[in-house]
């Protein structure tokens, strides 16, 4: 049984990146929904192909997460288009398995007759996608005055032929636009989306590409993952867990705190303590997330998310659960994200040193809050854990350092 089936990896992404922001993946379904119904005129793709081709639609805007965009969706869509174009090319390219498809996003503001000669297996979809978007925005802006037609004008230009003529035909075959009004686009898409398939690598790709998108938002939030899911692994390994655990264990750890995009930053990341009005909204996060993943991933990989902050000695949120109550993999969890928290830099406090640590847990692990079992193989193997975590954060820091170096190279060439 797999822990996630791959069209709920797509509604998990979606989902979370629309607590950051609802409108940038709203317009992103929509947009995937114009391309789609334009690529089932396309006889040359099998639907599985189709599905793919929607779903990088939906993320078409996705670097509008990592510039500063404006709460009015066209400043970034129509003043300056470039660096959100980039970002989500980059982030395609570097943190995700659609490496072949980053282009399509790199282009999908360039007009017809300005894109640069290239061999390219998706040259068509860049077209399709600049139109398809274009549709989208001013479909949504100018109501009832909207006429597909009217950019006929620019055939040639600004838009491709091909493409245009594929939208129209395509309106015409299943009535787009009235679909979209309607909302019964959604559930189109959502049939779409049975089509696709991914491996267990691409899935765990997939997720990791969206915390990558969160820490946009957020620098803690990255080093926080690969901390929390490396110590994980290792305190699991340590005490033999089956692979079907070593897993369950890993989703849990990558996912238990994306509830947290539903928290405003300056809460999270507040250089004081909280107020308890403020502990209670931090607290939702978990609901937050139960919401998301309910139904999605498997019930025992969430329970192990949901208890993430329970203590052994019934003190933690929010059922208040005991010791008795929680099995190995949640006490991980619960031992790995407390260390998480304690050595990773915070903007209220310094990181905590080794010996901090290790009387926190282990005064905690007397007074029943944590498990002894856990706590005991961690501080025994406290050094070899934590040099791994050193290791696995440089590495993916160098990914992400990478990629921002590689914008102003990318800026250069598209600007040129
Ligand atoms: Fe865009
Ligand atoms: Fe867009
Ligand atoms: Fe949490």
């Amino acid at each position: 049984m797999e822990l996630i089936h791959s069209k709920d990896i797509y509604y998990v992404i979606r989902d979370v990146l629309k607590l950051l922001d609802p409108k940038i993946m709203n317009h992103g379904e929509r947009t995937a929904y114009i391309l789609y119904k334009m690529l089932s005129l396309e006889s040359n793709l099998e639907m599985y192909q189709i599905a793919e081709l929607a779903l990088i639609a939906t993320l078409h805007d996705i670097g509008a997460y990592k510039t500063d965009y404006q709460k009015d969706r066209l400043a970034y869509e129509s003043k300056d288009c470039i660096p959100h174009s980039i970002y989500g090319y980059l982030f395609l390219l570097y943190l995700t398995p659609f490496k072949d498809r980053a282009k399509i996003v790199l282009y999908h503001h360039t007009d017809y007759n300005r894109l640069p000669r290239m061999d390219y297996e998706y040259l068509d979809i860049i077209h399709y996608l600049n139109v398809a978007e274009k549709m989208d925005i001013y479909s949504s802006i100018m109501g009832s005055k909207f006429d597909h037609m009217m950019f006929n004008k620019q055939a040639g230009s600004k838009y491709s032929p091909k493409a245009l003529e594929l939208l129209y035909q395509a309106e015409k075959r299943y009535g787009i636009f009235a679909k979209l009004s309607s909302g019964e686009y959604e559930k189109e898409l959502s049939e779409l989306y049975d089509y696709l398939i991914f491996t267990d690598d691409e899935k765990r790709d997939c997720l990791m590409g969206l915390i990558s998108c969160v820490s946009f938002r957020s620098e803690y939030t990255m080093a926080d993952m690969v901390t929390c899911t490396h110590i994980c692994e290792s305190i699991g390994e340590k005490l033999l867990l089956s692979d079907k655990q070593q897993e369950m264990l890993n989703y849990a750890a990558m996912l238990h705190d994306a509830g947290m995009c539903a928290i405003p930053r300056d809460i999270i990341e507040a250089p004081r303590s909280l107020t308890e009005e403020e502990m209670d909204f931090l607290r939702t996060h978990i609901d937050v997330i139960n919401r998301i993943l309910k139904g999605k991933l498997d019930q025992d990989c969430l329970d192990i998310i949901m208890t993430h902050h329970e203590r052994g000695d019934g003190s933690g949120y929010p059922r208040e659960l005991t010791q008795g109550k929680m099995n190995l993999l949640e006490q991980i969890l619960q031992v790995a994200d407390t260390v998480t928290g304690l050595t990773n830099p915070r903007s209220y406090r310094e990181p905590k040193s080794k010996e901090e640590v290790i009387d926190i847990l282990t005064t905690d692990a007397e007074m029943c809050k944590y498990s002894k079992e856990v706590v005991k193989i961690f501080v025994k193997f406290y050094d070899k854990i934590m040099d791994g975590v050193k290791l696995k954060s440089e590495e993916k820091l160098s990914t992400y350092r990478r990629m921002v170096e590689n914008y102003e190279v990318t800026y250069r060439q598209i600007v040129k």
